[in-house]
């Protein structure tokens, strides 16, 4: 048939009516689904006995060969609703736990799996801190991937991460496992991992659900010892701490834990404020509540319950609908719904919730959806995505310092390594390795090693132990790190002597990564034991310094950056760190990474964080006074601000502009800048834009990151860059807890890190 225009315009007009009832019809679809999931639950619900109820809100810890006789029995007896599984779990050993469910159990109600797959599952990613620092939503997206294909194809079905505890307390150990300390960054980050570990659809073999993590303010620890007391006002926590949760949770992250700490006064695990008033009410969460290893027990020890009944009914009135490893929650349950302390309706919906999980994880259609027998040995390079691996890691390192060009290293170089982390494989996979196996890990030395010209040599010598207590080693990291028992000054010597007879010294430096783990506060920031003698010791040689930072969280090397010619921020690198350091050092990748948080110059700066409030006496370096708001025995400033990181070549950015100076309220603004490479090499970065409200009814921060964009210019290149403020960006919360707009003047800056900025203004209208 020929198509006519009066033809064309019929075709037209049935197509757009069918785009109208695309959603309409979509939203049907959602309304059905819904609607057989409640009638399948419900129905499930109807038959269950209270012991099995009571079951299904236990989740139990599977040790490496899960299949004791009395864990099976147990579960066949209707007693576990998940599995906790060990990083190492054989699948066989997962499909047993699975075949006592739905096999052997009374309703066949299957498991679900969970485990900690925090930065990658077999392939290991940097760090998340690390991973924060490509700014590269795209490439975080992407890791988060693959750590759901990994562990999905390892049997799991739930991750306990992201972690999205905003920190300014680098003595938090657990620092580490976050994305910095910026509300707006990590809530960036937060959508983009959630939307990519579960996929579009919950139900999909390779989706693996999320369980944002902790909620929350774990990360103010006071004094950033781990597990003590957060307190903060509730304007605080309302507008820095909990948006990165609420971004999570707009993405469909489906499930949530508890803190292990009290906030307020309130242990999280029985804060109903928090779990029921905000997330369920305000926020109108949908999903599953978690409490963390052991929490609804720890109830005990925070003083707010008397004995395990008290424990479990604190934990399940607050709306803590399952536990993980506590004895306390499966066990007083049962008497206390006999009692009537516990209502079996209260019960119900922590249980409904608990089925609804299996429902979208799609277990009850297919119970070993993510148990597919037969993929072979868990880590088989086939089955790793180490490309990736390396660009993220080249992507999360940070360029700090790089006095007159020392990088990019010559290939042809001899090269001096030295540090107890340039070739140890077992640090540089990080805190929360999962499946990564240190075999399979490229150390710094290897991956000079292979970057290096055929005529080029690489000396090596350890120089140090991390630490001098060998101990730390055992607990911090594992025996696997190998203590040099010799002298301090023969470790040294030998280094030194190596560096003398080399071009240049790339010197690995940092941390064990148990240090920048759970439990792991440090009081001191510094390079541990030996390290700084070693660094101070390799000056002398007159030699080219280049420091390769190895760590979790910033450190307090003020000297130490000032004898190093060059310093790069690597964090703990993960599978491919070795390879992709060597990359950014010889120059094949040219470093991008920004930090997400701040570097003090002394622990007794902390909390020291770029978005402050300006006090009623600030500090200006500029005009130093009497009586400000400062320290009077340092440089007030970080030792590396928020934002910051080096290129191998170098950018400019006009001044802002913006499409309008006075906006009506509701509206939005689009800030354009100019940025040009100036340089000879082609490289990216990150454009930072900040706001300021000059005057409102509470004080505002001096600076506020509101927008980003991490664009690739080759050499002379020029782009404009539109960054886009929706009117939400200028909104607060006022001392009611509400989040308001008020009019008046604010101001945009624009920059390359947070400190750096070029500024502009314009009036928002009554
Ligand atoms: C940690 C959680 C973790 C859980 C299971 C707890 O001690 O706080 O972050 O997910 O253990 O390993």
């Amino acid at each position: 048939m020929k198509k006519t225009p009066a033809r064309l315009s019929m075709i037209a007009t049935r197509l757009s009516a069918a785009l109208v009832l695309l959603p309409i019809l979509a939203h049907a679809a959602a309304i059905d689904m819904q609607a057989n999931k409640d009638r399948f639950v419900d129905s499930l619900l109807a038959q269950m006995t209270l012991q099995e109820k009571v079951g299904q809100l236990r989740m139990e810890y599977a040790g490496a060969q899960p299949n004791p006789q009395a864990m099976l029995d147990t579960i066949a007896s209707g007693q576990v609703g998940a599995m906790f599984t060990a990083p190492t779990a054989s699948q066989a050993g997962l499909r047993e736990l699975q075949d006592a469910a739905v096999q052997r159990s009374r309703l066949r109600i299957p498991l679900f799996f969970a485990g900690d797959v925090v930065h990658g599952q077999r392939t290991i990613f940097p760090i998340n801190l690390g991973q924060a620092s490509s700014w590269d939503l795209q490439a975080i997206g992407k890791s988060a991937r693959v750590a759901a294909l990994e562990a999905t194809a390892d049997g799991l079905d739930m991750t306990f991460a992201p972690m999205l505890d905003i920190s300014r307390d680098p003595r938090w150990g657990r620092i580490s496992e976050g994305y910095g300390e910026d509300t707006y960054l990590v809530s960036r980050i937060a959508g983009t991992v959630i939307r990519a570990l579960q996929g579009p659809t919950l139900g999909a073999s390779d989706s693996l659900m999320a369980c944002a993590k902790h909620f929350a303010g774990y990360g103010a620890v006071e004094g950033g010892r781990d597990y003590n007391t957060s307190d903060m006002s509730e304007r605080r926590l309302v507008e820095e701490y909990l948006p990165p949760f609420k971004a999570a949770l707009d993405a469909g992250a489906g499930a949530v834990m508890t803190a292990l700490t009290s906030l307020n006064g309130v242990p999280a695990t029985a804060n109903s404020w928090l779990l029921h008033d905000i997330l369920r009410q305000q926020w109108q969460f949908k999903g599953l509540v978690i409490s963390d290893h052991g929490a609804v027990e720890e109830l005990i020890a925070h003083g707010v319950a008397e004995d395990g009944n008290q424990a479990a009914l604190a934990a399940l009135a607050a709306g803590t609908q399952m536990s993980m490893s506590d004895r306390y929650f499966a066990r007083g349950l049962t008497s206390l719904v006999k009692q009537g302390q516990v209502t079996e309706q209260q019960l119900d919906s922590a249980v409904r919730q608990v089925l609804a999980t299996k429902y979208d994880l799609g277990l009850f259609e297919a119970p070993y959806r993510r148990l597919q027998p037969g993929s072979g040995p868990d880590n088989e390079a086939r089955r790793q995505h180490r490309a990736h691996a390396r660009d993220m890691a080249r992507r999360s390192l940070v360029l700090l310092k790089n006095h007159d060009e020392v990088l990019p290293l010559s290939r042809h170089a001899t090269l001096a390594l030295i540090g107890p982390l340039a070739d140890n494989a077992v640090d540089i996979l990080g805190s929360w390795h999962a499946n990564g196996e240190a075999e399979q890990a490229v150390t710094l030395r290897q991956g000079l090693q292979s970057g290096q010209a055929a005529d080029a040599r690489l000396l090596y010598a350890k120089g140090a132990n991390i630490s001098d207590n060998p101990q730390a080693f055992a607990l911090l990291a594992d025996n696997r790190v190998n203590f040099d028992p010799r002298p301090a000054e023969t470790l040294r010597a030998e280094a030194v002597a190596a560096a003398q007879q080399a071009d240049v010294v790339v010197v690995a430096l940092g941390e064990a990564r148990g240090m920048s783990h759970e439990g792991a506060s440090r009081t001191e920031l510094n390079l541990p034991g030996q390290q700084r003698a070693l660094l101070r010791a390799l000056k002398g040689t007159g030699k080219p310094l280049v420091l390769v930072l190895m760590n979790g969280r910033p450190l307090t090397i003020s000297e130490e950056s000032q004898w190093a010619d060059a310093v790069l921020e690597t964090w703990f690198s993960g599978s491919e760190g070795g390879n992709a350091i060597a990359d950014v050092l010889f120059g094949a990748y040219n470093p991008s990474g920004k930090l997400p948080v701040t570097f003090p110059r002394s622990v007794g700066q902390i909390p020291l964080y770029y978005n402050h409030l300006n006090t009623g006496r600030p500090f200006d370096p500029a005009r130093p006074a009497a009586y400000r708001s400062r320290y009077y025995d340092i440089d007030d400033t970080p030792l590396y601000p928020f934002g910051h990181g080096l290129s191998y070549t170098s950018f400019s950015v006009s001044s802002p502009r913006l499409s309008s100076t006075r906006l009506q309220a509701g509206q939005g603004l689009q800030v354009q800048v100019t940025v040009r490479n100036e340089g000879m090499r082609a490289g990216e970065t990150v454009v930072q834009l900040y706001i300021r409200d000059r005057r409102a009814s509470v004080s505002r921060p001096v600076k506020e990151l509101k927008g980003f964009d991490k664009l690739l210019l080759s050499p002379g290149q020029t782009r404009e860059v539109t960054l886009h403020l929706p009117a939400s960006a200028f909104s607060f919360v006022d001392r009611n807890l509400r989040w308001v707009v008020e009019p008046g003047w604010f101001d945009v800056m624009v920059g390359l890190d947070s400190q750096t900025v070029q500024t502009t203004s314009f009036e928002l209208m009554p």
